[in-house]
Parts: C-alpha cells; structure tokens; sequence
C-alpha cells in the first residue's frame, strides 16, 4: 500500500508532502504527487507566506496560493497553510521602526484576517506562528517581538481563529524536536497561551534532521506537548546528509525515518507527517545546507530510495 494509506490504517490522518508552484509543471512529478493513496495532505512551500501574499501594504494576492488549494480540493488531499506570522520571507513594509504597537496590531490581524478567511473551510490546519523562538530558547527579536513584545502571538492567533474557526491553529517550530532550552520555552508558551484561554490547537514539529542524528527524544517530545492539550504533526520532515549519498547512507536514512515514523505513530494526539518535499528533485536542503542534500524518500530521478521503505515500515 501507499504512504497515505499506511498511515491512515494506523489511525493518523494523512501522510503529505510540500510542494512548490514551479514544481506543477513538472508532469513526471506531477504523476506521482497527484494520488491521494500516497499523499493526503499538501503544504504550499512558499506561495501562502507573507512575501508572496501582500507584497505591499493592503494588497493581496492569491494567485500562487489558489493554485496549491486547488490542488489539494481536486485531489482530495488535506491543506495545511503556511504562513501568517514568520520573521523570514516577509515583505520589506513589515520592518522595524515603521509602526506603533497599535500599528502592527492592526497589519497582524488585517494580514491573518485576510488570509484565513481567502481560503476559509480549505485548511485542514494553519501555521499561524512560525519559529518565535531562538536556539537558545530567548525570543527572535524580530519586528514582531521588537514592538509588540510577546503579545503578537495572541494577536495571531486570535485573528486566525475569528477568520476561521475550523481551522486547526498551530505554533510551528524545530529544534524542539529533543528536550532543551528552546522545547522548553514553546512549551511553557503554550501552557501559558491554555492558561489564558487563547485559541491554540496544535505544535508543529518541523523535523528537519541530519542522517544519523534523528533525536531519541522525539515521541517523549511529542507526548509532553500533547499533553498541553494540542494536537502534534510532523509538519516538515526531510534527513540530510553529507554529500554524496552512499549506500551505507542511504540505510541509515532508511532507519531514521522509520523511527520517525513510528514516534508519530506511537503518540496518540500526533495526527500525521509532512515530509518537506518528498523528491531530492525540488529539496530546499542543497540551496540552504551547503555540501548537502538527498534528505527526501525519493531521489533527483523520482526514484524510490530506501528510506520510503523505512516509511512505509514504519506505519
Ligand atoms: C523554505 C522553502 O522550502 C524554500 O523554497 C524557501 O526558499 C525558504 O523556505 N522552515 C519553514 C519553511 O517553516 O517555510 C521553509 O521553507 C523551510 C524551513
């Protein structure tokens, strides 16, 4: 059987992958992407960010987004959006010093608002936060912080929640993925977002892991946010390695993510796993990790590798 299938027999809601617009060109991939027994659930890897979505003050567009919802609607695939709030990939209108507190209070909610709403009753689920958090578990000082302190995570939150009501709201973050300062803080946000009763309904764990150092932590991770009262999700998963790949590589990754896997699969409230593009074809890994790269189930040649074996184990 196929992945989704698998992972649906194991009583997880989807196994999906992220895509990219220039990537729906590609007939090869599009042949294997558009089967909902492999994939059920689909992420835009870029088109719903900030950048791509007002790229000036009040002005949106949907075009790449539409297509990437489209697809999930006519495959029968979940959508998960990503994103309303992130540090990275926004436009240069939201930066430090341009606004006031109320200012950016109103740009958050305007830019979640609008948003959620565009593709209202389509997400299965909303990153609404992206990575608030520094490695060493202090805040990014990003202009969001900067001006609204931790507050503007509320503000998010609430927005999304108002525009769609349905939509799973999460906090997106890696390197929680293990115990340490920066799980620390996001749990103790979380915890604290419960206390006050502000719409929160998941933690994504991006997962994005180097071949043979998968934390042993990751399902005791999972089920100590889960016990917050959120649902968890693999949302971004990919195991690079060094290049070039070599056999004995190869089946460490394999290894890696059937452990993977099975962590999401052993934990009740961990509802399924994103793989971050499944093709070496389209990874983000060789243009941000430089020397490496093969971290997806399938080759540059949409090849099976071994580590779909490992998945398909695994569930
Ligand atoms: C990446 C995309 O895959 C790339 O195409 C883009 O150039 C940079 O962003 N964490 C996230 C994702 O939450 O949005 C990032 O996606 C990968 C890291």
């Amino acid at each position: 059987a196929k992945l989704n299938t698998l992972a649906k027999a194991k009583g997880k809601l989807y196994f999906g992958t992220a895509t990219d617009n220039s990537e729906l060109s590609d007939a090869a991939y599009t042949a294997i992407l558009d089967d909902n027994a492999m994939f059920g659930q689909i992420t835009p890897a870029n088109s719903m960010k900030w950048d791509a979505t007002e790229p000036s003050q009040g002005q949106f567009t949907f075009s790449g987004g539409d297509q990437i919802a489209n697809l999930a609607k006519t495959n029968g695939m979940l959508l998960r959006g990503h994103n309303c709030v992130w540090y990275n990939q926004l436009p240069s209108w939201v930066s430090n010093g341009k606004f006031t507190a109320a200012q950016l209070t109103s740009v958050i909610q305007t830019h979640c608002s609008t948003l959620l709403t565009h593709y209202k009753g389509q997400a299965y689920a909303w990153d609404v936060v992206n990575e608030p958090f520094n490695d060493d578990g202090t805040w990014r000082t990003d202009v969001f912080y900067n001006t609204l302190g931790t507050s503007y995570v509320q503000i998010a939150l609430e927005a999304a929640r108002t525009a769609d009501p349905n939509a799973k709201l999460y906090i997106n973050e890696y390197n929680i993925e293990y115990a340490g300062a920066k799980a620390t803080s996001l749990l103790n946000l979380v915890k604290s977002l419960k206390a006050a009763s502000v719409p929160l309904d998941g933690v994504g764990f991006q997962s994005h892991f180097i071949v043979g150092q998968v934390p042993t932590g990751l399902q005791t991770q999972l089920s100590t946010f889960a016990a917050t009262g959120v649902e968890v999700a693999i949302t971004e998963l990919d195991i690079r390695m060094t290049l070039p790949s070599t056999a004995a590589l190869l089946a460490q990754q394999k290894t890696d993510y059937t452990n993977v896997i099975k962590a999401c699969a052993s934990v009740e409230a961990c509802v399924g796993v994103t793989v971050w593009d499944w093709t070496d074809k389209y990874s983000w890994v060789p243009n941000t990790f430089s020397g490496q790269g093969a971290a997806c189930p399938w080759d540059q040649n949409l090849v099976k590798k071994p580590a779909y074996d490992g998945i398909a184990a695994a569930f």
